[in-house]
C-alpha cells in the first residue's frame, strides 16, 4: 500500500494547468459509444486512467479494435459485437459496469462483468431492477445487486420509467437499453443528472429528445450511428482539487484550460464562489458540450456554506468541497446527500473520519454532515481505496501537512494529480 507525505506550504502559487486529467465520464463513453458505429471513432486526449482504460479494454474484448499513440485513439467497430472469451473487469468503475450492464442486455450473447472488491460490494440493483422489468437476464450474487454480474443479452421491451434516484449511470444503462428495444421508450429523473450520454449519442444521430417536463423519449436505433470525433475536455471534477488548495492559499490563483462547462458539472465551483472564492467561467467552443476555462482566485477567508439542492451536479466535488468547508468561517451543513454512501468508498463516514482526524469537528447524518470550520492539522489519512478522498486530503496536506495512505486509487482518474500537485508543495 503506496503512502505519501503532501509538506504543508505557506507560499502562494499561480497555477495554469491546461494538463488536468481528461474527463472521466466523457472518456468512459467514447470507448462505448464507438461500439454503436460502423465506422472509425477519433478521440483525442482520451484519459488514461485506469477506469476508463477498463472500458477501453472492455470494448476491444468485444471486437473493436482499438489504436493507440498516447492519449489519441481510433475506435474500428467490429461488424457485430462479439461473445468475449473471458470476463469484462471493470477496475474500480461503477461508470463502466452500470453503462455496459445497459449495453450488453441488449446483445445477443453471454457476458460476465466484474470489478475490484470495492466495485463488487457497490449496489447493482438500481440498474438490474429495471433492466430485468423490461426483459433483461442478469444474475448476480444477493440476487443481481452484486457483481460479478452474468448477462445473458437478448431482445429488451420498450419502457415508461421515472427513476427514483437522480443517477447519470442508472439513466445511460436505460437509455443504451432503450436504443435497443422494440419500440420507443421513456425515462424521466426529478433533477437532470450529469447529461453527456444525451448529448453525445444525439450528436451521433440517435433520436433521443429531452421534453421539458424532464421526460427523456428513446427511439430505438434503425441503422449504425455516426462515428465520434472529438476532443475530451479536461474533467472539472479533477481540476476542483486545485480550485478548493487555490481558495484556500493566500494570494493564490489558477486557470484550468479547456474543461467541460457542462452546467450539470460545475455546480460545485458555484458553491465555491458563493462562499467568496473570486471564480469566473469564459466558455470558449462547444462541441457536443460548452468547454472553455475556469479561472480561480483567493479573495479571503472562506464562509460557510448550506448544500442542499443539485446534490446530483456536484456529488463528486463534495470530498474536496469539505476541505474548504473545514477552512471556512462557521458552520456548513451538507443534506439529501445519501447517494455519498455508495460511491467509491462511504463518503459521509470516509471524509468525516478524515476530517476528524484533522482536527475538525463535525456531526454525522444519514443522508449528509455538518463541517464546523476551524484550522486543519496534519494527520495520516486512510484513502480506503477511493481516489477522491486521497486527493481531497491531499490537497488540504498544503495547508498542513499530510500523510495519505494508500495512493494508488488516484490513477483510476488522476494519474499526474501528484506532478500538478508538486508545482503548489512538496511531496515525499
Ligand atoms: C458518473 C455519474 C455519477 C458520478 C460518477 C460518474 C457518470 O454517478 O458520481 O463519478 O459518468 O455517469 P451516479 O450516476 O451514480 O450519481
Amino acid at each position: 500500500m503506496r503512502s505519501i507525505y503532501i509538506k504543508e506550504s505557506s507560499r502562494s502559487f499561480s497555477l495554469e494547468c491546461s494538463d488536468i486529467a481528461s474527463d472521466k465520464s466523457i472518456s468512459h463513453r467514447c470507448a462505448m459509444f464507438s461500439l454503436l458505429s460502423n465506422k472509425i471513432s477519433t478521440i483525442k486526449n482520451f484519459l488514461l486512467g485506469e477506469d476508463t482504460l477498463s472500458s477501453l479494454s472492455i470494448a476491444e474484448q468485444l471486437g473493436a479494435t482499438v489504436v493507440r499513440k498516447d492519449a489519441n485513439i481510433t475506435i474500428t467497430p467490429p461488424k457485430s459485437l462479439t461473445e468475449p472469451d473471458n470476463i469484462l473487469d471493470c477496475g474500480n468503475a461503477g461508470t463502466g459496469m452500470r453503462l455496459y450492464a445497459g449495453l450488453l442486455s441488449g446483445i445477443a450473447g453471454s457476458f460476465v462483468l466484474t470489478g475490484d472488491k470495492y466495485l463488487r460490494s457497490r449496489p447493482m440493483n438500481r440498474v438490474t431492477i429495471p433492466l430485468r422489468d423490461i426483459g433483461a437476464k442478469i444474475d448476480g450474487r444477493e440476487s443481481g445487486n452484486l457483481a460479478p454480474l452474468a448477462i445473458r443479452g437478448g431482445a429488451l421491451n420498450a419502457f415508461e420509467y421515472h427513476s427514483p434516484i437522480d443517477s447519470a449511470q442508472v439513466k445511460s444503462a436505460l437509455i443504451l437499453a432503450g436504443l435497443q428495444a422494440d419500440k420507443k421508450s421513456f425515462y424521466k429523473e426529478n433533477l437532470l443528472s450529469r447529461d453527456h450520454t444525451e448529448r453525445m449519442l444525439r450528436g451521433m444521430g440517435a433520436n433521443i429528445i429531452t421534453n421539458s417536463d424532464g421526460w427523456i423519449e428513446i427511439e430505438p436505433l434503425q441503422s449504425p450511428l455516426k462515428p465520434l470525433n472529438i476532443t475530451v475536455p479536461a474533467d472539472p471534477s479533477s481540476g476542483f482539487f486545485f480550485a478548493v488548495a487555490t481558495a484556500i492559499t493566500p494570494n493564490s490563483k489558477t486557470i484550468i484550460k479547456n474543461v467541460t462547462l457542462n452546467p450539470t458539472r460545475i455546480e460545485a465551483y458555484k458553491i465555491l464562489q458563493k462562499m467568496g472564492a473570486e471564480i469566473s467561467f469564459v466558455e470558449k467552443e462547444n462541441l457536443y458540450e460548452p468547454i472553455g476555462d475556469i479561472e480561480i482566485a483567493y479573495n479571503g477567508k472562506l464562509s460557510a456554506i448550506t448544500v442542499e439542492k443539485n446534490i446530483a451536479w456536484l456529488i463528486d466535488e463534495l470530498p474536496a468541497l469539505s476541505i474548504a468547508m473545514a477552512e471556512a468561517e462557521g458552520r456548513s451543513f451538507v443534506k439529501n446527500a445519501k447517494e455519498l454512501r455508495v460511491k467509491e468508498s462511504d463518503r459521509i463516514s470516509t471524509v468525516l473520519e478524515g476530517l476528524h482526524a484533522c482536527g475538525i469537528e463535525t456531526k454525522e447524518h444519514e443522508d449528509g454532515y455538518e463541517v464546523i470550520g476551524g484550522t486543519l492539522s496534519s494527520a495520516t489519512i486512510n484513502s480506503y481505496g477511493d481516489h477522491r478522498i486521497a486527493m481531497s486530503f491531499a490537497i488540504a496536506g498544503v495547508r498542513c501537512g499530510m500523510k495519505i495512505q494508500d495512493v494508488a486509487c488516484i490513477d483510476t482518474s488522476f494519474p499526474n494529480f501528484f506532478d500538478i500537485l508538486s508545482q503548489i508543495t512538496t511531496i515525499e
